[in-house]
């Protein structure tokens, strides 16, 4: 068959993303750690322990990775539990660290992208109520002058917060992330204080680097009813999307948290994103459930026959990359990937996951929507939150024990794909054959 190509936008970013907790290893006390201390907590009680052992100094090995791979950038978070281990004390040591991390980078031609927070809070602020008490909102402005102070000189794309959205509801309405709650109204409160800790943060950093694109990382989640002709389904697919996807980055640009009847405003936070981070892994089937009023009358699962990642924690709906796009435009801001990946000890999922994602991000870069860049999750192996070490991210596998690292075939066709700024059907052939047709039909 003829040869042919998707291309990207000449500068189009591509790079992976990491997390400090899941990386870096020897963690300091934050809401994480301990919440690996209580038993039950973490899959298999697994503990994050050495990570992938960044802060002993892997980062130069990963980074080589991802520089000689073909890749142009990497979004890392900070350790804000190093940073400020205690109210009054900055540790200029963990600082200077970040900075030799950053010129790093820079020596590997990697533009960086910095999280100021990624799931994890100070122990000390963690004990004080975390995001459920409004002192956070200064708290997190003044850790972000201090991060930008230090870093400005090689960083100017800041995310804020990763997954706001995910925090309100893994750690205060499922119960899966530290402090375990299942209570709307804390929810709610997290939200709120959220919301206004990114709005003071992203006021802190603009005033240091008027320069500086700063942005929120949105998990975007598809909710599709399950029975299309069902009004009650179609109620409840819509209220999952409002409530999950809309609510935090409409607050952000309107300045109002819209909820399912209703409207609060919150003024000080209109217009306070440069560019929206989606972060995109899968799609939910939603089915009206009148028993489940604490998950706002839903039941979700994914369709019968669904391509499933190893612990069936994704289900392979490429579309949904698309619709993440398409529903994101509406912010009218830059558009960045910054995670999309899938779990795959083995490799047999993620060649083609990544081709069908891929295909999809062009799809929309061809209607010409302004999207900047794609960050796969991940570099290599890492700590899996609840989950623990029983979901393998990397492009790069690691043996928790050893540390060695080892290529998987992805890896390679991330590279080749980074360097071609595209896909090609010869790419297809030759790592996926199996979605040739319909990537490059005929
Ligand atoms: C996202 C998180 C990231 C990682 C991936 C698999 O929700 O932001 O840290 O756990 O899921």
């Amino acid at each position: 068959m003829a040869q042919a190509s998707y291309h990207f936008p000449r500068g189009f970013l591509w790079g992976t993303a990491t997390s400090s907790h899941q990386v870096e290893g020897h963690n300091p006390p934050n809401n994480w750690t301990a919440w690996e201390q209580e038993k039950g907590r973490i899959l298999h009680d697994h503990k994050s322990g050495l990570a992938c052992d960044w802060w002993g100094g892997r980062w130069r090995e990963d980074l080589d990775r991802a520089a000689d791979s073909g890749q142009n950038t990497h979004r890392l978070s900070l350790e804000w539990s190093r940073i400020q281990p205690a109210p009054d004390r900055w540790d200029e040591a963990a600082l200077d660290r970040y900075r030799e991390i950053m010129r790093g980078m820079f020596e590997r031609s990697l533009l960086p992208m910095v999280t100021l927070q990624h799931f994890t809070l100070p122990l000390w602020l963690a004990e004080q109520g975390g995001w459920e008490n409004e002192r956070i909102v200064d708290d997190f402005a003044a850790y972000a002058r201090k991060v930008v102070e230090a870093l400005k000189e090689y960083v100017t794309m800041w995310v804020t917060i990763n997954e706001p959205n995910v925090v309100m509801a893994s750690a205060y309405l499922f119960g899966d992330f530290p402090p375990g709650k299942k209570d709307l109204g804390a929810a709610m409160t997290a939200g709120r204080n959220m919301l206004r800790a990114h709005a003071a943060a992203y006021h802190a950093i603009h005033k240091i680097q008027p320069q500086a694109r700063v942005g929120v990382a949105m998990n975007y989640r598809g909710f599709a009813p399950a029975r299309s002709w069902s009004p009650l389904d179609r109620w409840a697919a819509r209220t999952q999307s409002l409530m999950f996807n809309d609510l935090f980055p409409r607050a952000v640009q309107k300045g109002k948290i819209y909820l399912p009847v209703g409207f609060q405003r919150i003024p000080e936070v209109a217009g306070t994103q440069d560019f929206i981070g989606v972060n995109y892994y899968t799609r939910d089937q939603v089915a009206f459930n009148l028993f489940k009023p604490g998950e706002l009358f839903a039941r979700r699962f994914f369709l019968p026959g669904a391509d499933l990642s190893d612990t069936g924690f994704i289900a392979n709906v490429p579309q949904g990359m698309f619709d993440a796009l398409k529903w994101a435009l509406q912010f009218e801001v830059p558009i960045i990937i910054t995670e999309n990946g899938v779990e795959d000890a083995d490799d047999d999922l993620r060649p083609r996951y990544l081709l069908q994602h891929l295909h999809q991000v062009w799809r929309a870069v061809n209607f010409n929507w302004p999207i900047k860049g794609y960050y796969h999750w991940s570099l290599v192996d890492n700590f899996e939150w609840e989950r623990g070490w029983t979901q393998r991210f990397g492009l790069w596998e690691l043996d928790v024990e050893t540390q060695a690292r080892r290529k998987r075939p992805s890896a390679d066709l991330y590279a080749e794909i980074c360097r071609e700024n595209g896909i090609t059907s010869e790419m297809v052939e030759r790592y996926a054959p199996e979605v040739m047709s319909s990537l490059f039909p005929d």
